[in-house]
């Protein structure tokens, strides 16, 4: 394994050194919730302890306070991910809102009967069916980039589905349910060939690898706080000014508004337009320190030790005789489904709770990746850079004892 100090790493996660069912806790659900680094903790209960107001409408200390620190993690997160505007960047609970954010919002204003939304066929519910909703609403149809046999989307034939009636091309930058990374810059810049803009849903990006919406050119990117070692109730849809000014709101009410008579409301400026009500104001603070500690790390080595653990663990369960994995693209990041003949997904997750072992068993919010590989639903180890081979090591020996309790 590349010199990457994850003894160092682990002890800034708490719960890494905690025990479950009476065994040390192997914590493998990376991809649906991430684990928060010490600092994470600090900042939120210094905040609720010390700072805890109202943003952006008071003029006393505290509120003043509370709205400085908000601003200030937006702009932080602005830099993270190389935005070009900080009023760009917009904060959401998650990237499920935030999709349903451009969804709507965008849907309303540009998608019209006829048109069509190209989505990708691994995409998770959240980039399924707000779009789905939007085009029933407006008329429009769902076009479906195909998959091989691998979990890779078929490119040619993404290029031949767009055409003049296309209006948004809606695409993963990494599958949660195989752990595929998309060429999502050349996905980009093809749309783009056809003046067709690009949501990327960045919930899997994030967490593995640095990323750079400039260069990357997506005219939306959306991520959620808890996948990358942030609180849950934290997210961020960043959009292209030339977009986003011209979207209407999404929610409507306070903290978004110019001026509100009985006859007529006119909207604040970006980032406030979409921004209705009082926001999670310690889960925003806390995303900025999430990615404060991505920051504080050597984030690349960090990329390239996940890569190693997940060949790692990918070869010791293959090599386990009745284990298929599910998703074998040649760019993966750190998600290993996979399934073992003639037992229920749910039966490996339960028995590898019971070694301690946290793992997610189900259909991922991915149905349709479930029916093109022809399986109910997987088991899914997903690895960040504080697990060790040693855990993976424990997750091969407990799927061999699964094998073995049910032979
Ligand atoms: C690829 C992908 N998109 C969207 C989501 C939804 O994220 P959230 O539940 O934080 O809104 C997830 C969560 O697992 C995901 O993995």
């Amino acid at each position: 394994m590349s010199n990457w100090d994850v003894e160092k790493i682990r002890k800034d996660f708490p719960v890494l050194s905690t025990t479950v069912n009476g065994k040390p806790l192997v914590y493998l659900d990376n991809a649906a919730s991430s684990q928060v680094p010490q600092v994470v903790i600090d900042r939120g209960t210094k905040y609720l302890r010390e700072e805890h107001s109202n943003i952006h409408r008071g003029v006393h200390y505290l509120s003043q306070h509370a709205t400085t620190a908000y601003e200030a993690a937006r702009e932080k997160i602005k830099r993270f991910i190389n935005a070009p505007d900080v009023d760009c960047c917009i904060f959401v609970r998650g990237t499920t809102e935030g999709i349903n954010l451009v969804a709507a919002s965008y849907g309303r204003k540009f998608i019209n009967e006829g048109d069509e939304i190209i989505i990708s066929g691994m995409e998770h519910h959240s980039n399924i069916v707000p779009w789905q909703v939007v085009a029933e609403e407006r008329g429009a149809r769902i076009r479906v980039i195909p998959l091989n046999e691998r979990g890779e989307l078929i490119i040619d034939e993404y290029e031949k589905l767009l055409n003049e009636r296309t209006k948004m091309v809606a695409a993963a930058h990494v599958s949660n349910a195989l752990g595929t990374v998309n060429p999502i810059k050349d996905i980009v810049a093809t749309a783009h060939k056809y003046g067709v803009p690009v949501c990327v849903d960045a919930a899997q990006s994030v967490p593995h690898f640095p990323v750079d919406v400039q260069d990357i050119d997506a005219d939306f990117y959306v991520f959620s706080g808890h996948k990358m070692f942030g609180p849950t109730g934290s997210g961020i849809v960043y959009g292209k000014r030339e977009w986003l000014d011209k979207m209407p709101p999404y929610q409507t009410g306070g903290s978004q508004i110019r001026t509100v008579t009985f006859e007529k409301t006119t909207y604040a400026p970006l980032p406030a337009k979409f921004e209705a009500g009082t926001p999670a104001i310690a889960a925003g603070i806390g995303l900025e320190i999430g990615s404060d500690y991505i920051n504080s790390i050597d984030f690349n080595a960090a990329a390239a030790y996940e890569h190693e653990l997940l060949e790692y663990a990918t070869s010791r369960l293959a090599d386990i005789p009745g284990v298929t994995i599910i998703g074998t693209a040649a760019n993966k990041a750190s998600v290993l489904s996979f399934t073992i003949e003639n037992i229920h997904p749910h039966d490996i997750g339960t028995i590898l709770d019971q070694e301690g072992i946290a793992v997610r068993a189900g259909h991922h919010c991915a149905q349709p990746v479930m029916q093109f590989f022809d399986v109910p639903a997987t088991a899914r180890a997903s690895f960040a850079f504080y697990n060790t081979k040693e855990e993976a090591d424990k997750l091969a020996d407990a799927v061999q004892r699964v094998i073995e309790v049910f032979a």
